[in-house]
């Protein structure tokens, strides 16, 4: 019998073996932090504590032995209804329950799309940079990443058009094309109204597949929600993932795909069975049906100030260098092109010395890149912490240069 603790190693599936020994997770520079902005964590203090116990009794009287059993394959009803209710109450927009399929955060949304339409080898576009967490999913699904740019009005639409002309020139299909509409995680833009037409509509001209990934867009601070790609389309291109993490808690690890109701099954073929979460559905569902506007509208004065207290930490020490800081109208995320000339390796020390996390840019790219920027998370921290660490890491991008 064999002592070496990596001897299942030879035993391992195809698919596993896809990115073994890569990254599994995103990677930061300290695990001791004062000031935590690395993950895009939700504010903690907003947890609606009370209100989560009060629906969990409301809950268990009226429907406990559904909510302890098995439930339906594409997740509580109730659920999928409230989903629906919030796009139709932020965004006007009309859907169906039957569009949706309820899953473990829309990490796990998003991966259930790519094992729906991604095999080793396939190509796809994604914008550059994008969320880390959506790169090390895509990495174990192995597919060949072409990445496109994003500008103040989010992807560049002509580089996507170059990109897909670049597939059918090589005549290898390209299976789907993944952006974050609003708030950008990394980046802040927030694509415009008319990338959005465009985007969608070269999905149809060159068929293929859009997946839109929108965790944020509740949280707006600035100016007008605009209408999402899945509502522009109207030739079934688009598959949406939400997530109730940014507005109500991570911790309840719930999300959605919403797409076109033949493309379910595809995506119900990786769920064991029974629904995802029954029980905590319930909760969430309970408390969210009467307080999603209020909850909402509370969440996005709390994430304002904390934005505006980090700009201003930031910008307090910074001011006067070639430093690029991005104010997003919402969402969790500043993204900083340092100053010409900083040492990153000297920056990543310097911040573990002054215990400020934070998360480096080349997490945000596919195929390498990013050394020069960084990404921090307003999210967790109160407005007094985002001041007081904007200010601290201002002062270790200063020195290192
Ligand atoms: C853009 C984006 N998509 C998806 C997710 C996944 O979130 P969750 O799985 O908690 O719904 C995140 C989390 O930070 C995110 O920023």
């Amino acid at each position: 019998m064999t002592t070496n603790d990596r001897h299942f190693e030879r035993l391992l599936s195809a698919r596993a073996r896809i990115g073994w020994g890569g990254p599994v997770g995103t990677q930061r520079p300290t695990s001791n932090a004062l000031y935590e902005f690395g993950g895009g964590f939700p504010d903690p203090e907003s947890f609606p504590y009370e209100g989560m116990i009060e629906a969990t009794k409301v809950m268990m009287k009226e429907e406990g032995a559904a909510a302890m059993t098995y439930g339906e394959p594409l997740g509580y009803k109730g659920l999928r209804e409230l989903a629906c209710h919030k796009y139709e109450l932020f965004e006007g927009l009309k859907v169906s329950p039957e569009n949706i399929i309820i899953a473990n955060g829309s990490g796990h949304a998003l991966s259930l799309a790519f094992s729906a339409f991604l095999d080793p080898g396939d190509t796809m576009i994604s914008e550059v940079p994008a969320f880390s967490g959506t790169l090390v999913t895509l990495r174990r699904h192995g597919p060949r990443i072409l990445g496109v740019p994003i500008d103040d009005e989010g992807i560049v639409t002509a580089a996507v058009r170059e990109r897909l002309e670049q597939c059918r020139r090589e005549g290898t299909p390209c299976k789907l094309i993944y952006t974050i509409v609003n708030f950008q995680n990394p980046a802040g833009p927030t694509q415009s109204l008319r990338r959005r037409h465009e985007l969608v509509a070269l999905a149809t001209e060159f068929d293929t597949l859009i997946l839109e990934d929108d965790a944020y867009g509740e949280l707006r601070f600035d100016g007008e929600m605009l209408p999402s790609l899945y509502a522009l389309d109207t030739h079934n291109r688009v598959i949406r993932a939400g997530t109730l993490s940014k507005i109500l808690g991570a911790g309840v690890r719930l999300g959605w795909l919403l797409a076109p109701k033949p493309m379910i099954p595809a995506f119900q073929g990786f769920l064991f069975g029974g629904g995802v979460n029954p029980y905590v559905s319930r909760v969430a569902t309970y408390f969210m049906r009467d307080h999603m506007a209020g909850h909402v509208a509370r969440l996005v004065g709390v994430y304002r100030a904390k934005r505006d207290a980090m700009l201003k930490g930031l910008w307090e020490v910074l001011t006067g260098t070639d430093v690029r800081i991005s104010k997003p109208e919402g969402g969790f995320f500043i993204w900083i092109k340092l100053p010409s000339g900083t040492n990153t390796a000297k920056l990543l020390q310097l911040a573990v010395d002054a215990r400020v996390q934070y998360t480096p840019g080349t997490n945000f790219y596919p195929n390498g890149g990013g050394e020069d920027h960084i990404r921090l998370a307003f999210s967790y921290e109160p407005p007094e912490k985002c001041y007081e660490g904007g200010r601290a890491m201002g002062r270790c991008i200063l020195a290192a240069r």
